[in-house]
């Protein structure tokens, strides 16, 4: 039975500090989605006979039947659907197990002190599992290997739920120092090793490989054609070139070469101090650098922009981490922008550059993609480096008729000169959004999760959703201060519950070329209930009321080419008070679009960075947040999930799921 929450909408959804007031009103009457799938499904019939686009089928799946089609409705997931709950505990589909592997608090690093709630220290908690645990990548040991019961976790940790840490604190305005720099040694990533034995999985202790990256403390170099610019120099490195710590890790992705991608989303919520009337002004009203929530600002002066004006930019970039090597130092790629980077996920394309999607997760923000100079070399791991150093990064604008444009955000070319106040690249990158913004790429609904179906080629991107639409006159401005229209990928005037574009490169000798800088694109899921003609969902015919969802997030895919997808958001009342969950579809064949709920998260909990091993037989998954759609911290949370224990808050851990028969999942 479905059992609802009694609050308006999640209280601490962090994802909701959007002020209601920061968006002017909109755009004129909501077009029907029928009206622009009618007018993609017209444009793409003259298209017949233009470039050779890819199409599913293409690398090697047939279009029906790559998979034996054993599920309900011509699916090839065979599994029984868990029910839409609320719940305090996990539920996974009848014949799977779970298992907890870590919990926030357990030792990561060799020597960790053993947790302590009540005695909480900040270097205790920069050996110890972090808060919040988000992405997770999968690296097989020994490192070239396909191993699929020996490996590597690297883990984000995107911020810290204060009211679960510390006992008794009544705001995060009133933390003391050092609750402030146990926050911050809470965020950043962790890099674990897991080993199968006797068919269970268990983390190896004191592994030479243990290892936590820190918000705080852990140095990094910038490169790319940011690093040394005089708006990334601060007191405390006047090269511009240096940082400690890596803020708001949240989703990632993995590069061919075996190194981690983190992608610094929500920093805006650590500096304090006034934005107005500094020369950074229009720079922190674009990311909305205005009012810390976590207030460390107080005791260090770097989080503090009236004291560090340009520390803001030196965060918003995505990390390169060597999880092999815990002596490497983590290296701020800037070449990839400077946004709200949701993911970071890598494909090599036909010429052997390398293409990176990653979405900006901000209302009305944008999606974009880099695309190499140089080639990946599959025998030289050494060469590959400094690949993501040099290159082209583009932004996405999408058409009617299903078509899209890659427009590259390049100093000297179209509106991206001195006129507009650009002096380089550099300058370009640092405020990437106003970038995109001059050169009229299309504002998404909070583009989450970016990611390559690795069997036929297509990538697809997680809008999670966007209610802050609203009808009206357009507005000048740009992003999410401006009336942002309704566009051809954003039908939904309000977005409750989000959707899935599937983007469509085009092949070069049969397979899919992702440095083109023009492609197809669909719909591919408009989640919602399809039993409620408001929603105006789209899903294949079959889906049953457990397997419909709301709010996409993290996407990951099998070795056999089927999409999962995670959810943020399910709990609040417009999208009917359920807990986050784990779906899984076909994306070809019959049960293409037929999502089916696999497991469920404990009550308040989103579920994140579901990552298989190459076998397919386990899925990791990250539980964030669990409890935190209550007012309560620890006294009455609703879940005391993983611990069960009174007295102990409810935890953020990372979960293993496996079948019972040892089979691969989904099958
Ligand atoms: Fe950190 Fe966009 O979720
Ligand atoms: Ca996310
Ligand atoms: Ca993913
Ligand atoms: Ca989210």
């Amino acid at each position: 039975m479905t059992q609802h929450i009694n609050e308006q909408e999640y209280l601490y959804d962090d994802d909701e500090d959007f002020d209601p007031d920061d968006i002017a009103t909109n755009t004129s009457k909501e077009r029907s989605l029928s009206d622009i799938i009618e007018a993609r499904l017209t444009r793409r019939a003259t298209l017949k006979g233009m470039a050779a686009f890819t199409a599913a089928g293409a690398f090697g799946a047939p279009l029906f039947g790559s998979t034996a089609l054993a599920g309900p409705g011509g699916s090839s997931l065979t599994f029984e659907e868990v029910p839409k709950v609320l719940i305090k505990d996990i539920r996974v589909a009848k014949g799977y197990s779970t298992k907890v592997l870590m919990r926030w608090g357990d030792g990561v690093v060799k020597g960790a002190p053993k947790f302590d709630l009540n005695n909480q220290t900040a270097a205790a908690q920069a050996k110890q599992y972090g808060h919040q645990n988000d992405f997770m990548a999968y690296f097989p040991l020994p490192r070239g290997s396909n191993s699929s019961s020996h490996g590597l976790l690297s883990i984000n940790h995107e911020n810290v739920k204060a009211r679960f840490m510390f006992e008794g604190l009544k705001s995060n305005k009133k933390i003391t120092k050092e609750q402030a720099e146990i926050e911050m040694a809470a965020i950043g990533h962790t890099i674990i090793e897991v080993k199968k034995s006797g068919g269970k999985w268990g983390v190896v202790k004191d592994s030479r490989y243990g290892r936590r990256i820190t918000a705080g403390t852990t140095p990094m170099s910038i490169s790319g054609p940011a690093a040394g610019n005089d708006r990334m120099k601060t007191n405390a490195d006047p090269t511009g070139k240096k940082v400690f710590g890596t803020l708001g890790n949240c989703a990632g992705g993995q590069t061919p070469w075996g190194t981690t991608l983190t992608a610094e989303e929500n920093f805006q919520e650590f500096f304090l101090g006034n934005p107005k009337k500094k020369p950074e002004s229009r720079n922190y009203k674009r990311y909305r650098v205005k009012k810390a929530k976590h207030p460390w600002g107080k005791y260090h002066d770097r989080f503090n922009i009236d004291k560090e004006p340009n520390e803001p930019s030196r965060f918003g970039w995505i990390v390169e981490i060597d999880p092999y090597d815990p002596n490497s130092t983590p290296v701020k790629r800037t070449s990839l922008g400077r946004f709200a980077h949701e993911g970071a996920t890598t494909v090599v394309n036909p010429d052997g550059t390398v293409s990176v999607y990653c979405g900006d997760d901000s209302y009305f923000d944008y999606l974009y993609k880099f695309v190499t100079k140089g080639k990946y070399d599959a025998n030289n791991r050494a060469a590959n480096r400094d690949l993501l150093d040099d290159g082209t990064l583009y932004v996405a604008k999408f058409s009617e008729g299903g078509m899209m444009k890659w427009l590259p955000l390049t100093y000297g070319q179209g509106p991206l000169t001195k006129k507009n106040g650009y002096k380089n690249q550099g300058d370009v990158l640092i405020e990437t959004r106003r970038s995109a913004d001059l050169l009229g790429a299309t504002p998404l609904d909070r583009p989450e999760d970016v990611e390559t179906n690795p069997v036929n080629g297509r990538t697809y991107v997680l809008c999670t959703k966007n209610e802050k639409r609203k009808a009206g006159k357009p507005r000048k401005g740009f992003g999410r201060k401006s009336n942002a229209p309704l566009n051809v990928a954003s039908p939904r005037l309000k977005n409750t519950h989000g959707h899935i574009i599937e983007l469509i490169p085009p092949a070069v000798n049969g397979k899919a070329n992702h440095a083109a800088e023009e492609y197809r694109w669909e719909f591919f899921i408009m989640a919602g209930d399809p039993k409620n003609p408001k929603d105006k969902a789209k899903y294949h015919r079959g889906v049953t009321a457990n397997g419909w969802f709301s709010t996409p997030d993290n996407l990951t895919f099998d070795p056999k080419g089927r999409i999962w997808i995670s959810t943020d958001g399910q709990g609040a009342k417009q999208r009917g008070g359920y807990s986050d969950a784990v779906y899984a579809a076909d994306t070809s064949g019959p049960g293409r679009g037929l999502t089916r709920a696999f497991l469920t998260a404990p009550s308040g909990a989103e579920t994140c960075g579901p990552t298989f091993t190459p076998d397919g037989k386990t899925l990791f998954l990250n539980i964030q947040g669990p409890g935190s759609n209550g007012k309560e911290g620890f006294k009455k949370p609703t879940t005391r999930w993983p611990d069960f224990k009174e007295g102990m808050p409810p935890r953020p851990s990372l979960i293993v799921v496996t079948k019972d028969d040892g089979g691969e999942i989904g099958s």
